[in-house]
Order: structure tokens, then sequence, then C-alpha cells
């Protein structure tokens, strides 16, 4: 190669000496075969190489495959596998694509996180899967649905819910499920897997908003699947790569980044939540508290057995005495200095959110109602903060409509 351009255009040789301390992002579209036969070999068992970004990435696969180390944490797994995808609904989306054909049918709950519900509801049919919603807290009622409806092929939940904080029996449910063959899943996206691991119950897949705790600074969308066995692996990863909802290698890195303090920040999570949820419960502008901590919460038991510690989750309902008790959330919401008004949750600062009208906005008032979704209701997902900073700013804010 004897011409200015052409050296121009040439890839330049990547000169590494020693092993990189972290990892690096593989910002390529594609993968260079040192042979037509190599190349062959890759496209028949794509374990033996990278081909093309869409298919899969080194930066990608090490995030994915920690995530599933994680989830298997103390399970006897060895086969599990992570595929990250593009968003958590996406991983949800091509998680179900992969498992379900025209006909089958998704036993569901009525309090998944809003846009869960509208793609189980009101996309997917549009592809011939249907659902049922029950109450999966009522195991009888899982049993029963089972037994009527034979095109029943997942079970498909999270737990603790979004906002509700309901908690789903992961040992039961996954024990029913296996009895009727029927696959489970579940979003694990509300503890991360520091605070809950469902494959620790039986529990056929889980998917996460890797957004949300696991990259725990809100500077990336993505999302992963997890599971276990090969023959899972290669229906699953075949239908992302057929459907495109690849992750990209920059937002896996910075996933990476967040991870090695998950379980730091997850420990100071729960001790703010409980901590700040003590503190409303026992504070007269505030009707009622929802936490799982609190040891009169009707799921406290179960979260006890099926979870380390109680996440960073937590509702409360405004006192609003005289007043719309609508309007008296907005004013509080509006009022919090520390806590940011923004529709996600899990990152390190503390976020207030209004169900109602931000992430259930689409979902019928019926459904909402009836999961316990009130007009009143904020959710505050609990950051890192200094817990006296913490309550000092919910009080003076509370006292403005007290
Ligand atoms: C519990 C839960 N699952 C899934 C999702 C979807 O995740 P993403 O926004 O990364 O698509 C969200 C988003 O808020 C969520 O809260």
């Amino acid at each position: 190669m004897s011409k200015l351009s052409s050296k121009c255009v040439k890839e330049s040789i990547e000169r590494r000496t020693t092993k990189p301390h972290q990892l690096p992002i593989y910002a390529t579209s594609s993968f260079e075969l040192d042979s037509v036969e190599e190349g062959m070999d890759i496209f028949k068992d794509p374990s033996k190489g990278h081909l093309y970004g869409r298919f899969s990435n080194p930066t990608i696969d090490a995030v994915a495959e920690k995530i599933a180390t994680l989830e298997a944490h103390g399970t006897t797994l060895t086969d599990e596998w992570g595929i990250m995808t593009s968003s958590g609904l996406s991983a949800i989306t091509t998680l179900l694509m992969a498992e379900l054909s025209a006909g089958d049918v998704i036993l569901t709950q009525g309090n998944l996180y809003g846009g869960t519900t509208e793609l189980i509801k009101n996309r997917l049919p549009q592809y011939g899967i249907g659902c049922i919603l029950v109450d999966l807290t009522d195991v009888n009622a899982v049993k029963e649905a089972l037994q009527k409806n034979k095109d029943i092929k997942a079970i498909y939940f999270e737990t603790p819910s979004n906002p509700a904080l309901d908690c789903i029996d992961l040992k039961k449910i996954a024990e029913i499920a296996k009895a009727h063959k029927v696959i489970t899943v579940v979003d694990n996206t509300f503890c991360s897997p520091v605070v809950q691991r469902p494959f620790l119950f039986g529990i056929d897949y889980i998917i996460h908003s890797t957004t949300k705790y696991i990259n725990g600074h809100g500077n990336s969308i993505s999302g992963v699947m997890i599971g276990y066995g090969e023959e899972r692996r290669k229906k699953v990863w075949s239908t992302m790569k057929l459907i495109g909802t690849n992750c990209n290698p920059f937002d896996a890195w910075l996933v990476n980044n967040g991870m090695k303090t998950l379980a730091l920040r997850m420990k100071q999570h729960c001790s703010n939540a409980l901590e700040l949820a003590q503190f409303l419960n026992d504070h007269k502008g505030v009707a009622t508290v929802n936490y799982l901590g609190l040891e009169d919460h009707r799921f406290h038991d179960l979260a006890k057995i099926q979870m380390d510690g109680f996440g960073g989750m937590m509702c409360f309902e405004v006192a609003a005495g005289s007043a719309n008790g609508y309007e008296a959330g907005i004013q509080v919401m509006n009022a919090l200095k520390i806590g940011s008004l923004a529709p996600t949750m899990g990152d390190v600062d503390t976020l207030i959110m209004h169900p109602a009208s931000m992430s259930h906005l689409n979902v019928a008032p019926e459904i909402r109602a009836k999961n316990g979704i009130s007009d009143s209701l904020i959710r505050v997902s609990v950051g890192i903060e200094d817990i006296e900073d913490l309550k000092e700013d919910f009080d003076r804010a509370l006292q403005l409509v007290s």
C-alpha cells in the first residue's frame, strides 16, 4: 500500500502490550476474519468468535455474563447465561417472543410496570399472544387459572410489584408452574441481584431493566435477559439477533462501571429506605406508608424469606385533611428539594414519582385502583444521600401541606 489515501483508510494496528485493567469498549460493528474458513466456523458455532455487533460484542458479553453470575450466586447452577438488550422493555419483548407463539397465553398480574402491562395487554394480542390477569399473591387463583386454561405457557411477574410492593411467593409459583410445565419469568429490576435472586427459588428466567439499580447512575438505557441451559440460550439469543434488540457497547460499559458499587449502594438504599419509612410513618402529614421493611406490612414475612433486605423503593400517601389528595400530593412533590421528580428509579439520588400521572398514566383507571395506585400516592426511590438530609427535606415539604 503506497498511496496516502489508502493509508488513511486502513484501520490502525492495535498495539496492545499489557492487559487493560478496565473493560475496554469495543466500538466496532463487525469483526475481522483471518480466513473464509474461520468465518464459516463461527457462523456454524457462534461461541467460537465474534462476527457482527448485532450478534455479540466482547464488551456487552462480559457485562451480561457478570450479571448472570450475580443472579446465580448461591445456587448450584453452572450453565447460567445473560444477554443484554437495548432496554428493559426490549428484554421483556425479546424473551416473550422467543418463548411464545400465536395461541399461547401469559398468566400475569395487573400491577406490573405500566409499560409492561401495555405491551402484554395491547401489543402482544396483535401477534396472537393472549393474557390473563390474576392476583398472583393468591396461589389458589394461580392454580385455578392454570387448570382452566391449557394455553397458558408462561407466568410473568414482578415481586415486589411496581409501585404497590405486593410480594409474590417465588417458590410456590415456581413449583406450580413446573407441575403444569409452564415457564416462569421474573422482572427483578426492583431488587437487583443483591437483594433478591429468583433462581434460588426455581424461577426459569430473570429480566432486568439495567437502566435502574444495576447501572445506578441514570446514564444509560439497557436491559438483560438471564437464564440457564444451552438450548434456552440459543433460542433467546437468536431471537435477540433477529429482532435486533441488542445492547450497545457504551451503555454496557456504563452498566459495568455501576455494578462495581452495586452491593454497597443496595445496602445504603435499604437502610435509608427503612429509616425514612419509619420517619414518615410517624409523621402527621402522612396518611399511609407502604414499605416492606415495616413489620406490620402484609408482605413483611414473605419479603424476609425471599429477599436480602427490603429494597430502596417505598410509597406514601399525603394526609390531605380537607384538601384534595391529588393536589396535596403534587404540592409535596413540588416542594421536595432533595428528591428529583424523574420517571425512573434505582439511581444513587432520591427520585420521586407520581404513578397516576406518570408511569401508569396509560393503565386503565380501574386496573390502577384495583392495584392500590391512588391519585395521591407518591413513589420514592430512596437514594444513598445522608439520611438526616432526606428526613429534613421530607419533613419540610410535608409541613407545607399539613
Ligand atoms: C420494573 C420495571 N421493569 C421494566 C422497566 C422497563 O425498563 P426500560 O425503561 O429500561 O425499558 C421499568 C422501567 O421503569 C421498570 O420499572
